[in-house]
């Protein structure tokens, strides 16, 4: 072994043994919290060897590798940084810097890297100013759901991210999404940026505006999407993807979009024209399924149904009540209506009825839906008063009783005809993950159900040929699992889910010859 090589192997021993002890030290930090702290900051680590997969692509298109400034504002310990010395020499990196939030791993980090050429800041990635600009951005952001921002600072992050990127996202919009188009006064012009970010952008309403960014207002050249069923965090199920572009005009027609396997060893992998993203709305079919042309003929599911998520009560446990435990409690059974349990619960595809028109099921329950002030319960229901006096202070404090006119007063929806379990998992290629429920008793849902109403001139049908309702109901269950998907999304570990949008988009030709 030369001098050289013998060099070589010694900086190796040092990188790994500073990467074992980056392992321990993140070990040691998420067993200090709990699974609901660290969701709210997004505290999920890379694996060491997908953040070094991740970097080598990284350096692979890097217009000067031998002179590297790096630059991750979500550093956790910093799994990217340690792989980007497990890939690179550490001469040829001329600046490293990095933010982290939390104080604990800031900390921690700032003392595991000590000795090396890093800058840590602990900071509010959203709330700080670059200080210089660098041409490798590799970030694994939090994954913050838009109902974890914080009121005034989700404005702020908002007002932030439109004045750096020209980019209004929606209010729906999670932190990484943020995170990503804020970077961009973080990078030099021909910087390259690789996000791992949930594919989940790539197919929802408020990832529009991400898209038409990566497609105007910088280079994307590279997407890949893991396959959801090999879920990469096991403790943060989401399907993600690896989005890489150049801060630069753009000027290329194709982008390149694989899926599965590695990021260097993909099971799949296209070129897709830019035209052909610009026009289609659902970019996780690619590179798997091809390009959709707008298909003019084929009616949807719009044309003949609105569909709403079921009721939100704002507390299922305290405004859903078992029958015995109305009766229990005394209160008057003419505040209640009966409301089908959870979907998980509800095994059949139909709901018969009683004489009542309340569900056969064996779970009986029912939603208070009382529109009395609490004056008049207070004077005419006492019970009902003692029992809603007991959700003070908890229930009646939740986000949203708190948006309400009148903390119990509940949304008012019809029982619908026809529901739908919007979300599980595929049993096969035909037994599709969401089933259609036919509902005959006047059992309204929760959130736990999409309620499909049926517009005017069917609903008229319907009364006119009950039969008809039955046969829609059959033909909507005999879907095939794909027809269905070609609208919803995938999740990590094969969960399936659609929103009310993706199934109204849902073609339903079989609907033509018999509406
Ligand atoms: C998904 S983890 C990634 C950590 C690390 N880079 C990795 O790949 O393993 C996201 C990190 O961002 C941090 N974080 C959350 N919000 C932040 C913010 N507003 N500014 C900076 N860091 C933030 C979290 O504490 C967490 O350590």
């Amino acid at each position: 072994m030369g001098t050289h090589d013998r060099r070589l192997s010694a900086v190796q021993a040092i990188n790994d043994a500073v990467e074992s002890r980056r392992l321990s030290l993140q070990e040691k930090l998420d067993s200090r919290k709990t699974i609901k702290e660290r969701r709210k900051l997004g505290q999920f680590a890379t694996p060491i060897s997908l953040a070094r997969d991740i970097v080598a692509f990284g350096l692979e298109h890097i217009d000067t590798p031998d002179n590297i400034r790096f630059f991750d504002p979500a550093f956790g310990t910093g799994a990217f940084y340690s792989a980007l010395l497990q890939e690179t020499e550490s001469i040829k990196i001329t600046n490293a810097t990095a933010i982290e939030i939390d104080p604990l791993f800031a900390d921690a980090a700032s003392s595991l890297w000590f000795d090396y050429s890093i800058k840590i800041f602990n900071s509010d990635f959203t709330d700080i100013e670059p200080d210089t600009q660098y041409n490798m951005i590799i970030c694994n952001p939090p994954y913050v759901r838009h109902h974890l921002i914080e009121g005034e600072g989700k404005v702020r992050i908002k007002n932030k991210t439109e004045k750096i990127s020209g980019v209004r996202l929606s209010g729906l919009a999670g932190l990484y999404c943020h995170f990503l188009l804020q970077s961009i006064q973080w990078m030099d012009d021909g910087a390259v940026a690789g996000w791992l970010i949930p594919s989940e952008f790539m197919d929802v309403n408020y990832g529009k505006a991400i898209k038409a960014f990566l497609l105007s207002e910088v280079e994307l050249f590279r997407i890949h999407r893991f396959n959801p069923e090999d879920a990469q965090f096991s403790d943060a199920l989401v399907s993600s993807a690896v989005v890489w572009f150049r801060k630069k005009k753009p000027t290329n027609l194709n982008v390149t979009f694989s899926y599965g396997g590695s990021l260097a060893v993909p099971h799949e992998c296209k070129n897709i024209a830019v035209d052909s993203l610009r026009q289609e709305s659902k970019w996780t079919r690619f590179p798997t399924q091809p390009q959709r042309f707008v298909k003019q003929s084929a009616p949807k599911l719009k044309d003949y149904f609105d569909v709403k998520r079921g009721i939100a009560t704002g507390g299922n446990d305290f405004f859903i009540l078992a029958e015995s435990r109305i009766s229990e409690l005394g209160l008057p059974l003419e505040f209640f209506r009966p409301v089908l349990p959870s979907a998980r619960y509800v095994k059949t595809t139909e709901i018969e009825s009683d004489a009542f028109g309340n569900p056969i099921l064996s779970q009986k329950l029912f939603l208070l839906d009382c529109r009395l002030s609490e004056d008049e319960i207070k004077e005419g229901y006492p019970l009902l008063w003692q029992y809603l006096e007991s959700g003070k202070g908890s229930v009646a404090n939740g986000y949203l009783c708190k948006t309400r006119k009148c903390w119990y007063f509940q949304e008012q929806r019809e029982a619908p005809v026809l529901v739908c379990t919007y979300m599980g998992r595929s049993m096969g290629k035909r037994k599709g993950a969401f089933r259609f429920i036919l509902n005959n008793s006047r059992a309204t849902v929760t959130n736990s159900y999409l309620a499909l109403y049926p517009h005017k001139n069917l609903s008229e049908q319907f009364i006119a040929t009950p039969s008809l309702k039955r046969t829609i109901w059959e033909m909507l269950n005999g879907m095939t699992a794909d027809s269905l998907l070609d609208e919803g999304r995938v999740y990590g570990g094969g969960l399936q889910k659609i929103e009310p949008k993706e199934l109204l988009n849902v073609d339903v030709p079989f609907l033509l010859g018999i509406v």
